[in-house]
């Protein structure tokens, strides 16, 4: 995936110092807990066999939705990151605030008082199918995203988004063909003649029906719960910034945001306190040049690793990494007491050097449903600094190891 890169971290949006990106970020997407009250758990594969069927996993708290919490404290945290991207935005500057039916209509008069009522654009339906289905109630298959302006200057090109044009929208048209051969279909309305071309771009209205959510089997799928599909981000990127323009998501989660931004070739902020949010954002931006600003784990793990200097090169290997007896004792596991052993709780590994206190990446070698198995070798080329390799366990640990230690 190509894409100018970005920032990572794992931090809380409301108490990270960001000003100095305030009035740089020409998109902020935010896609913050609905206030459903749960506690949505990751479901992590663990080891090649895991990754290759689907047999081995672990059930991991991901993040909690204001289980327990007041209605006021869940407002005062929208209040909070809605300013604060009011903030971060450029004067031509996008907002965009996805809810659903539990909180929306509150959204809706903070960001207008937030933002100006003058700076609303729209409410988009993003309406889907999946999901349960009621008799007691009309089955509710949408979410809504406000979409507000920082000023009334604000940058959008509605032609970089072109979309199939909706079936039924044509139905009652008198269908034609032109002298150059050309079909359409036209309608007489208040004494106009409105013409729609077959070969002509259609472009979204702010009902989106034909973005599926994530499915079951759905390759994008990360396991990170909530997941969005990259299709609606594309949409919502591509309209509103440029190429290299900065775009925001201040809780990532699995990174969707990012991913997007980054196939399109725009520059990303993103923030997550989850450390599976990160664990797994960075998997998919792997390939893409970033900073990451996250903690490392306070975490006694022990590896077994060695580096051969060669031609141009370094070997560095990974042998095994192994977490105290018991790191795994309170959690759920699939099948139960599943042995793990050798390089079973690697999810990803990183090699590189640190030079000046910073630890640049060469290689990099992470788990997924296509590549299963982890490379156990790495080269890092024969340049100045000191070889060091970072992993990501399954529980989201992040540990840093140079030749002699741990760091
Ligand atoms: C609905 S999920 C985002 C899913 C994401 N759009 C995706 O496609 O994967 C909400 C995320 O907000 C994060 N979050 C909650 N409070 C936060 C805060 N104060 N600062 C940063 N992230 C936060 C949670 O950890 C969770 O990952």
């Amino acid at each position: 995936m190509p894409g100018p890169g970005g920032l990572l971290m794992l931090s809380d949006a409301l108490t990270t110092d960001l000003s100095s990106f305030f009035g740089t970020v020409k998109c902020v997407y935010l896609d913050p807990p609905y206030y459903t009250g749960d506690r949505f758990s990751i479901r992590m594969r663990v080891g090649e066999e895991g990754w290759a069927n689907n047999s081995r996993l672990l059930t991991l708290p991901a993040y909690d939705d204001f289980a327990g919490a007041s209605r006021e404290t869940y407002l005062s945290f929208l209040r909070g990151i809605i300013t604060l991207s009011h903030k971060l935005l450029t004067d031509d500057g996008s907002f965009f605030l996805h809810l659903d039916y539990r909180a929306s209509a509150h959204a809706r008069l903070l960001c207008d008082e937030i933002f100006g009522e003058s700076n609303f654009i729209n409410d988009i339906i993003w309406s889907y199918q999946t999901g349960g289905r009621s008799k007691r109630y009309f089955s509710r298959k949408h979410d809504t995203i406000l979409f507000y302006g920082k000023t009334p200057d604000r940058y959008f090109d509605i032609t970089q988004v072109p979309s199939r044009r909706k079936k039924d929208h044509n139905n009652h048209m008198k269908r034609q063909v032109d002298e150059k051969g050309r079909s359409y279909r036209s309608i007489q309305s208040g004494g106009k003649t409105y013409t729609y071309y077959d070969d002509e771009p259609s472009y979204p209205d702010d009902v989106w029906t034909d973005v599926s959510q994530m499915q079951q089997r759905d390759p994008q799928r990360t396991g990170y719960p909530t997941q969005k599909p990259q299709m609606l981000l594309d949409r919502i990127i591509r309209c509103c910034t440029k190429e290299d323009d900065l775009v925001a998501d201040l809780m990532c989660g699995s990174g969707t945001t990012l991913v997007s931004a980054s196939a399109n070739n725009r520059r990303f902020l993103g923030l997550d306190t989850s450390p599976h949010a990160l664990s797994v954002s960075r998997k998919r931006l792997h390939t893409v040049g970033h900073h990451v600003l996250a903690p490392l784990s306070d975490v006694s793990a022990m590896v077994d690793a060695g580096v051969l200097p060669g031609i141009g090169f370094y070997d560095v290997d990974l042998n095994a990494y192994t977490l105290p007896s018991g790191a795994f004792d309170s959690l759920e596991t699939t099948p139960k007491d599943m042995p793990i052993h050798g390089l079973d709780a690697v999810d990803q590994w990183y090699a590189g050097l640190l030079s000046d206190t910073t630890f640049h990446v060469y290689a990099s070698a992470v788990r997924t449903k296509q590549s299963p198995a982890l490379p156990r070798t790495l080269k890092v080329p024969l340049l100045r600094g000191t070889v060091g390799i970072m992993i990501i366990d399954v529980l989201g640990n992040r540990t840093f190891w140079t030749a002699s230690s741990q760091v």
